[in-house]
């Protein structure tokens, strides 16, 4: 198959190369022209701006965008909407608001161009493990894009979920656990300190074969195990709280006490540092996600 991304940031690039060694076509663009060049180094098509990616595909084209929810993919699918024809495929695998999927929707639907949502998970180690995929839009038009999805994804990873918004519904909801989940991580993490046990032994102990025995706990083990672990500020990345707390919000009657309380540490400014600075080590391992440095305990 051929399409193309537009977004070669951590995710974009790995998508990108995924394909690449699946033997997809891929025609690449990013903001940033280093990026391009750099897969098109690895057998991507480069193109230089929206309008040349546009013309190097095929008609029923499509083009994945990878980029930042909100301002960039916005402006990105009003860009790209008079450039397509009918029946023409845009996929959004931003982390966004399910509601902004129906409103893009809508606005394709005027000329005819099918839109897909489609939560992408598995950060950077996509490129090794598979990205795991969870699929909203026309369920007529998902023949289309399935040979992507099927290399993009390890075996059974990916789920077509329902009509547009559904993708990033089913993200949203996967993102909110990931809170609680690295919520309960640090948690255990101060309290084992507390009395001295030694961190990374426990952690260790826990991973053959333990009833919490899972990745993130496979990441904090890493994490523990790195010289400058201490040294990590415990200030966690959160451009993802707004879309998540408005998709909670929009659901009548929610009940989310455990994410509430995780995103209300993720903001304090003080108090709870060894856990925060173990949520910003994890998620600086599964998605590249910046750290700072000069934590104190
Ligand atoms: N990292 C993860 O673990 C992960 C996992 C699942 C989903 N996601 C989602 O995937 C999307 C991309 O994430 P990422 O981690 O790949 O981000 P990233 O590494 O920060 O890359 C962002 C990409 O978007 C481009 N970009 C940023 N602002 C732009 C703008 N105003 N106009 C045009 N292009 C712009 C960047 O171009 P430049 O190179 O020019 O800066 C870069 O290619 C986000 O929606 C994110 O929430 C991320």
């Amino acid at each position: 198959m051929i399409l193309g991304i537009i977004g070669l940031g951590r995710m974009g690039f790995g998508m990108s190369q995924r394909l690449l060694n699946h033997n997809h076509k891929v025609v690449a663009y990013n903001r940033s022209t280093d990026k391009v060049r750099a897969i098109s180094k690895k057998g991507a098509i480069p193109s230089s701006s929206i309008p040349e990616l546009i013309s190097k595909l095929p008609s029923k084209k499509i083009i994945w965008l990878m980029l930042p929810a909100g301002k960039p993919t916005d402006q990105t699918i009003k860009t790209l909407i008079p450039l397509l024809s009918n029946g023409d495929i845009i996929i959004d695998g931003a982390n966004d608001f399910y509601k902004n999927a129906e409103a893009h929707s809508k606005l394709c639907s005027k000329k005819g161009i099918h839109f897909f949502d489609i939560g992408v998970s598995g950060g950077t180690h996509g490129l090794k493990n598979g990205y795991t995929l969870m699929i909203g839009g026309p369920k007529q038009q998902f023949k289309y894009i399935e040979p992507t999805c099927k290399s993009l994804a390890p075996k059974g990873g990916y789920g077509y979920f329902g009509p547009t918004g559904s993708g990033h519904y089913v993200k949203s909801v996967h993102n909110i656990i990931e809170y609680v989940y690295l919520q309960g991580i640090a948690e255990g993490i101060e309290l084992l300190d507390k009395k001295n046990i030694n961190l990374k032994k426990a952690v260790s102990v826990w991973q053959p074969a333990s009833v919490i025995k899972s990745w993130l706990l496979d990441l904090t083990s890493h994490a523990l195990s790195k010289s400058d672990f201490n040294k990590i500020a415990p200030k966690i990345g959160s451009v993802t709280i707004q879309e998540l707390n408005k998709t909670i919000n929009s659901i009548p009657s929610h009940y989310t006490p455990a994410f509430d309380v995780a995103t209300r540490v993720r903001k304090s400014k003080s108090g709870f540092i060894l856990g925060k600075r173990t949520i910003a080590a994890i998620r600086n391992e599964f998605g590249g996600h910046a750290i700072e440095k000069g934590g104190k305990k």
